[in-house]
């Protein structure tokens, strides 16, 4: 007898391959908090190719389509994205960067060698002006690091002048030599880079102080409403280094204090990006479910300090890294973007939008043919990632209110190993419609899921689901579209409550509209 598909899960559910334990309410009248825009932002670093033919191919010498250098594939799809921020220059490459070298006529410009990214000659032909320009072009708010590593506080309060100050100071008549009337208004400014680390290899108490001195002497030229001036914050569980910080910057020059969190399998051996086993999926998974238990640890101990929440938590580099794609400069940091890098981002981004009291900005490393990024190029040719589709799936959240949620999941085992399966949050937005995102990260089993609907009616759902058939699948260059966003009917919404089931590895987002 030819099975019905109700027929089949059910023989799915009896032998154990659906599980039915996952349970979610959602308390719609409750929600007060906004998730910022922000925590959808990204990263890009003079890094390997993620400006030099990432994005900028040059005015001349190229076949690429291009507006003032940038590509217009990228343009275009970066504005798709709704990118709220993008944080430049970097990373390492921020606290050796000597921003003067990057403005007036480019053969003019200076070299320098790129001493953390594969000893490359920068040829600083991308600079202030041509990052500014981008960001207003694709409707990001920049996120300018400054060098406190190996700069100094004249070259950091000179940029900030030269970017921010209306008329009249040496700084804004050099601008405008260089052909920019007005200000760009920039407020997020990083001070500094991992000062732990490549930016500088300082104490926790040591930064603090830099910090107040770099701090003092940035003055708001701007109508900016104040500048947002993030510190360089820890690695991983660090706690001491918040704690350090919160105690010893005055709160009034303290916007932010920065986290950093790679899923990374080891130091030493990253795995691989596209052919990695089970166990490598696992422990993946493990490291990107780490990020609730950071953001939550570095929180607390704001909390002590900020009982307010006044100074935000940023986690200004995330994501997954492995070993760079064979055949590329080990310096580059080149690697491929599977359905795995799609099930960080999903679960990572639902843990943001759920701690949004603290968590106000973020941005994934890194936006463009580096670590996790949204794009990959190869010459002309452009391809967004599965993780790109998560980014622009999840961006209804940017900006609206969340709503609180509890959820009982079912465990994703492997070698009597478990982790959360399902990951979940929800927002209502200005028009009053509700949006659910819903992450399964288990390697076989589909989760059949419950919702309740508490506190408002909904009578119409839709939705959109990111899925593939192999974990380890990805969009070439020869297959650019293989996984895409697909229409998701699979939800039915029933006297307040919604029912699904999410296959192995997908992200599914719904809308309820009242
Ligand atoms: O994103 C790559 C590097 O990782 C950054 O430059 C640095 O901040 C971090 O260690």
């Amino acid at each position: 007898m030819k099975k019905t598909s109700l027929s089949i899960v059910f023989s799915l559910f009896l032998s154990g391959m659906i599980s039915a334990q996952n349970k979610i309410t959602l308390n719609t009248d409750l929600a007060k908090t906004k998730i910022d825009k922000h925590i959808y932002g990204h990263f890009a670093e003079h890094l390997g190719k993620c400006i030099y033919g990432g994005m900028y191919v040059g005015e001349n010498n190229t076949k690429i389509p291009n507006t003032n250098g940038v590509r217009n594939d990228v343009i275009k799809a970066l504005k798709d994205l709704k990118v709220p921020n993008l944080r430049w220059p970097g990373g390492c490459f921020a606290d050796t960067y000597q921003w003067k070298d990057g403005i007036g006529p480019k053969a003019k410009r200076p070299s320098m060698i790129n001493a953390w990214w594969g000893g490359v000659t920068e040829d600083n032909s991308f600079g202030t002006h041509d990052f500014l320009d981008l960001c207003e072009r694709i409707g990001a708010e920049p996120y300018l690091a400054g060098n406190v590593g190996s700069g100094t506080v004249k070259d950091l309060t000179d940029w900030v002048t030269y970017v921010n100050h209306p008329t009249g100071s040496p700084m804004s008549e050099l601008r405008k030599q260089n052909g920019r009337e007005k200000p760009w208004n920039v407020k997020i400014w990083g001070v500094g880079n991992e000062a732990w680390g490549c930016g500088g290899n300082m104490t926790a108490e040591h930064y603090s102080n830099i910090y107040r001195q770099y701090a003092t002497f940035m003055a708001d030229w701007s109508n900016t409403g104040g500048l947002y001036r993030i510190a360089s914050g820890a690695s991983d569980g660090d706690y001491a280094w918040t704690e350090t910080l919160m105690k010893n910057i005055p709160h009034n020059m303290l916007s932010g204090v920065a986290l950093h969190h790679y899923s990374v399998l080891s130091w030493g051996d990253k795995g691989p990006s596209v052919d990695f086993t089970e166990a490598q999926y696992f422990k993946t998974m493990d490291e990107a479910w780490k990020m609730e238990e950071f953001v939550t640890r570095h929180s607390t101990i704001m909390d002590k300090y900020d009982p307010a929440k006044k100074i935000a938590l940023v986690v200004d580099e995330w994501g997954g890294w492995y070993n760079v794609e064979a055949g590329t400069n080990p310096g580059f940091l080149y690697q491929q973007n599977t359905m795995r890098d799609a099930m960080i981002a999903g679960i990572t981004l639902n843990i943001f939008n759920n701690h949004a009291d603290r968590v106000r900005v973020a941005n994934l490393a890194q936006i463009v043919n580096v670590l996790q990024s949204v794009i990959l190029t190869n010459e002309e040719k452009m391809l967004l990632t599965p993780t790109y589709h998560v980014m622009k799936m999840y961006n209804v959240h940017q900006d609206a209110t969340l709503v609180p949620i509890s959820i009982e999941s079912a465990s994703y085992e492997y070698q009597g190993k478990k982790l959360t399966a399902v990951s979940a949050s929800a927002s209502k937005d200005a028009t009053g419609s509700l949006n659910v995102s819903l992450t399964n990260i288990d390697f076989a089993k589909p989760q059949e899921v419950t919702i309740n609907l508490r506190g408002e009616d909904f009578t119409k759902v839709s939705g959109q689901i990111l899925a593939s058939a192999k974990i380890n699948d990805f969009n070439s260059f020869e297959n650019p579209n293989k996984i895409a966003v697909q229409d998701f009917k699979g939800a039915k919404l029933e006297k307040g409550v919604l029912k699904l089931t999410l296959p192995a590895y997908s992200v599914v987002v719904l809308n309820l509209k009242k």
